[in-house]
Parts: C-alpha cells; sequence; structure tokens
C-alpha cells in the first residue's frame, strides 16, 4: 500500500484517487503524525512507498508543517509533490525561500537527464531535443538549493528547480501537481512512480476487496447483530448488499418512507433487498407523521431539522421495535452507515486538522450516540467510483449503482415552502416523467444517454399557479421547474445544456399527464451562485 500524508491541500484526495485508478491501495493521513505511529504502520512490510502532498498555504497564512522524520528512513520511496517538495528539501538538508509572488496555472516544465520518473513520459520536445510536460504548478515558495545527494530533475524559468531526485534513496519530488487533469502525464508520472519505483502489484480490484471486507465485517461483528437505515441511495444500498453477504440475517435494515420519496421508491428497494437479496427489511410507513410534523412550516433549514429529528426518532423506536419482539435478546449492537472515504475527510474523520473543512456530513454523527451502538462503515476507505463498481460485483443492478444522488431530506427540500401531500404527488409524477425521458434520450455524438451524462437531475415544485389553455378551457395550476448540472464535486456545478428536443418532450409529457400541472420551466443557473438544489 501507498501512504499519502496529508499538508491540508484540497487536491490531496485526488492523489488518493489516481493511486487506486492504478489499482494500488492507498490511504491518506494527516502530515502530523509521530515517528513512531510511522514505524508502526511500516511494520508489517505492507508499505511500499510515501507521498507527501501539497498545503494550502497561501501566500497570507505559511505553514511551517514539517514530514515525520521517519519517513526518509523507512527505505521505501517517498514522493514529494509542491510544499511536499519543500518540506522534503528543507528536511533533507536543500534550502527553500519565500517567493516574491504566488505562481498558478499551467506551466511548460522541462524535464531533465533521464530519471526513473520521466524516462519515456513527455508531451513534447523542444528544438534541441529536451523533454517537455505540460503541468499545474500553484505555489508560493519554492526550492533554491538541492539536498546533498539530489540532482536536478526539471526546471522552468521561473523556478529552477521545478523537480529534484535522490534515485539511491528512493526519493522523488516535483513543485507541480500531477494529480490534477491539467497536468497531462500526471497520472502516468504516478502510475510510474506507484508501480514501477515503489514496486507495488496493481492487485487493489473490487472483487478480491469483497472477500477482505466480508472477512472485516465477519470478524467486527462477530455473532451480534447490526441495524442499518436502508434510502435507496448508492452508498446505504451498496452497505447493506455488503454487509447481508457476510453475515446474512444478523442485518436488519430498517426502510423509512417518509413520503417524500421518488415514485415507486420504497417499492423498488423492497423488491430489490427483500425479494431479491433476501435481507430482512422492515418497512416503516411514516409518511403521514412527516406531513404532519411539516405542516404550515416554510423555512428550509426548519424542514430539514424537523426531517433529520423525525427521521432518527422512527428509526430509534423501530430499533427498540426490534429488540422487545424477542424478548431476552440484545438487540442490535451495531448500527451500519454508508460512509464513504470523501465523507469521512471532508468532516475532518481522517483526524486531518490541516484540510478545511468544507461540510459536515450528514452521515457522521449524532445517531449511533444516541442509540447506544458501535458503528460498522464497511465503505469508509472507498471512493464513489469505487462503491458503484463494488455494487455492480455483489450483484446490484447498474440503474440502482449509477444512480443520481438523492438529498436525505427527498422532496421535502424540492417542494419549495410548505410541503403538502398534494405538492408531494404532483412531483413525483412529473419527475418520473422527467428521469424516464432523460434515460430514453441518447446523445448522438457520445451514444450515452442524458441521465448518464447529468450528474443530477429532478424537478422541482413551484407552489404558484399560472394560466393556460387546454382544450377549450382556460387552466389555473401549478409551475414545475426542471433541474439538471454536471458536475463532478458537486461543490460547484454548470447547468446541462440539454437537447430542445428533450426538453420540448418531457414539458408536453408532463402537463399532458399530470393534471394540476399547466406549466414546465428549465433552471439555467449555475452553482456559484445558486445551489444545485433550490432549497
Ligand atoms: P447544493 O444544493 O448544496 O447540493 O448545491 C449539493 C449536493 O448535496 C445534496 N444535498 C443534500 N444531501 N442532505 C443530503 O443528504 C441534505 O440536506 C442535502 N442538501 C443538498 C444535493 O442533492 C447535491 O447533490
Amino acid at each position: 500500500k501507498i501512504l499519502i500524508l496529508d499538508f491540508g491541500s484540497q487536491v490531496t484526495q485526488l492523489i488518493a484517487r489516481r493511486v487506486r485508478e492504478a489499482h494500488v491501495y492507498s490511504e491518506v493521513h494527516p502530515c502530523d503524525v509521530t515517528d513512531a505511529w510511522i514505524r508502526d504502520y511500516a511494520k508489517d512490510g505492507r508499505l511500499k512507498g510515501v507521498i507527501l502532498s501539497g498545503s494550502h498555504a497561501s501566500v497570507y497564512e505559511e505553514t511551517t508543517d514539517k514530514a515525520p522524520q521517519a519517513v526518509f528512513e523507512l527505505g521505501v520511496p517517498v514522493l514529494g509533490i509542491c510544499y511536499g517538495m519543500q518540506a522534503m528539501a528543507h528536511q533533507l538538508g536543500g534550502k527553500v525561500e519565500g517567493g516574491h509572488k504566488r505562481e498558478f496555472g499551467t506551466a511548460d516544465v522541462r524535464a531533465h537527464g533521464h530519471t526513473q520518473l520521466f524516462n519515456g513520459i513527455q508531451d513534447y520536445a523542444t528544438p534541441e531535443g529536451h523533454g517537455m510536460l505540460k503541468v499545474w504548478m500553484s505555489h508560493g515558495d519554492k526550492v533554491t538549493e538541492l539536498p546533498p545527494g539530489f540532482k536536478l530533475m526539471a526546471s522552468t524559468p521561473s523556478c529552477p528547480i521545478a523537480g529534484m531526485a535522490d534515485e539511491a534513496r528512493g526519493f522523488y519530488a516535483v513543485q507541480f501537481h500531477p494529480e490534477v487533469t491539467h497536468t497531462l502525464q500526471g497520472r502516468a508520472i504516478l502510475e510510474r512512480f506507484v508501480l514501477d519505483i515503489c514496486k507495488t502489484q496493481p492487485d487493489w480490484v473490487m472483487d478480491g476487496h469483497i472477500d477482505e471486507a466480508v472477512a472485516a465485517i465477519k470478524h467486527q461483528v462477530g455473532d451480534e447483530e447490526v441495524i442499518l437505515g436502508l434510502s435507496g441511495g448508492v452508498d446505504s444500498s451498496v452497505a447493506a448488499a455488503l454487509i447481508h453477504r457476510a453475515i446474512g440475517d444478523q442485518l436488519t435494515c430498517v426502510f423509512v418512507d417518509h413520503g417524500l420519496l421518488r415514485l415507486n421508491e420504497g417499492d423498488m428497494v423492497m423488491e430489490m433487498f427483500a425479494g431479491k437479496l433476501h435481507a430482512k427489511v422492515v418497512r416503516v410507513d411514516a409518511s403521514e407523521l412527516f406531513l404532519r410534523e411539516l405542516a404550515g412550516v416554510n423555512d428550509p433549514e426548519q424542514k430539514r431539522k424537523i426531517i433529520g429529528r423525525l427521521f432518527v426518532d422512527v428509526f430509534k423506536a423501530e430499533a427498540e421495535k426490534l429488540k422487545a419482539a424477542r424478548p431476552g435478546s440484545k438487540g442490535a449492537t451495531f448500527l451500519a452507515q454508508g460512509t464513504i472515504y470523501p465523507d469521512v475527510i471532508e468532516s475532518g474523520g481522517a483526524k486531518s486538522k490541516k484540510a478545511v473543512t468544507i461540510k459536515s456530513h450528514h452521515n457522521v454523527g449524532g445517531l449511533p450516540e444516541q442509540l447506544g451502538l458501535k458503528l460498522l462503515e464497511p465503505l469508509r476507505d472507498l471512493f464513489k467510483d469505487e462503491v458503484r463498481e463494488l455494487g455492480v460485483a455483489l450483484g446490484l443492478p447498474h440503474d440502482m449503482v449509477y444512480r443520481h444522488p438523492f438529498p436525505g431530506p427527498g422532496l421535502g427540500v424540492r417542494i419549495l415552502g410548505e410541503v403538502k401531500k398534494e405538492y408531494a404527488d404532483l412531483l413525483r409524477r412529473a419527475d418520473a416523467i422527467f428521469i424516464e425521458e432523460l434515460r430514453n434520450f441518447n446523445d448522438a455524438e457520445t451514444g450515452k444517454t442524458w441521465y448518464d451524462l447529468t450528474s443530477q437531475a429532478f424537478t422541482v415544485f413551484l407552489p404558484v399557479k399560472s394560466v393556460g389553455v387546454m382544450g377549450d378551457g382556460r387552466t389555473y395550476d401549478y409551475v414545475v421547474a426542471l433541474r439538471a448540472v454536471q458536475t463532478s464535486d458537486f461543490m460547484t456545478a454548470d447547468w446541462a445544456e440539454l437537447p430542445y428536443a428533450l426538453l420540448k418532450k418531457v414539458s408536453s409529457r408532463i402537463i399532458n399527464e399530470v393534471r394540476g400541472i399547466n406549466r414546465v420551466t428549465y433552471d439555467v443557473s449555475s452553482k456559484p451562485p445558486a445551489t444545485i438544489e433550490w432549497e
């Protein structure tokens, strides 16, 4: 495995992803772990290399973090990236100086000599035959003197030491960011480091992972029982399928229908998990409770809080009911959650004090303490695409595993203002038509469906009425907005340029088939400044 020490760069996760994409297992840990921790981590011989990440430090806020010195004494290759290169230079006897200005953006780097890291990797050659790389750089400080034993590996006119290597010791460092796609050969460079220089085996594949994960779950759970909140979303579904594979009937899934689900969602979840997988699933119809408590509430944050609180209440009551139904049994002692690796990193759960917290994830925290249960999170180490691969390998249908994300509060945040059953029923039907047409409509150029070409698409219910004309009569009905976005991380997003023919079909079907809606609009706002959801 590969250890990535995180100095707090926003793109550290990308390093881990690139390494995983080379089918090598990697873990991110904060840069301030101790020497003793590092030695212990490397003890079993599985650690094949270390990558030191960049830092988020800006001109205004410089970090002086160091890598644990033990990293350089393990006898495994080390790659420093950006700040990681500066830390390496500084700690091994070179010199780092503050730059007068921050360099930010793409650059052409000359790759000197034939180090193993760059050998044969280039974007183009100069007329003199020098290999050149197109890269993305972002730094203020720079290395001005090589540490003893190092030779120059790369340079640009403004950054004469843009890469350095001590090949005898397996130390390499680059000032640019190979993990971002703007560095065209970045993937090749990271693969070269991980596979050839660290000599890892590209054996991180999902089929193998299932056996390992199943064994780990069996070991952790023993003969105790597990309860899991199944939402129908990708993460909880894959977690449920995996845990069910490991412990069968020791798992009970609780599926809370809050009345704010998509059309037929509840039936689909039951059919898949209870029907096909033969898992124990309790379906709780709590829609009346949710609608009652939401009556008269307009504020989006208040709606979210009510839905969250009720969800916990219902789930708790259900857990207690299950226990009471079997007198003498301890009931479930574990709560399983579909927490995935980005959730762990984002909520600072990887104990990284460095990475700036972007948002606290709704999955992490709260519920287990209240229920007095231990946590079981079998997807904690996986990225979303790996979770999907795992889902397919576990036999879940492709459409379920490659579904767009759906927020926990469901249609509750897609009905603007007060939530009413009448609105939810109209919205469900309109939304189902939109999604069906997205799945039916292929893009001529790529051959993919527009469902696959968008990251998230849904319909929003606007509680305003507009005038229309249908047949001979005047209508005075509700309005919906269609929303479809493209994004890689959901932090920023562009509205999707759906074909007019698709929009036309969706609009005409909704207006003709859903009595009560007579106008369809398309949302052309990007994030920022808008958000993806309307509430
Ligand atoms: P926004 O609207 O903030 O959404 O641009 C970004 C992503 O987060 C999802 N989202 C939520 N997911 N509970 C969730 O589980 C929530 O309260 C929530 N709010 C937004 C949203 O669907 C999008 O994918």
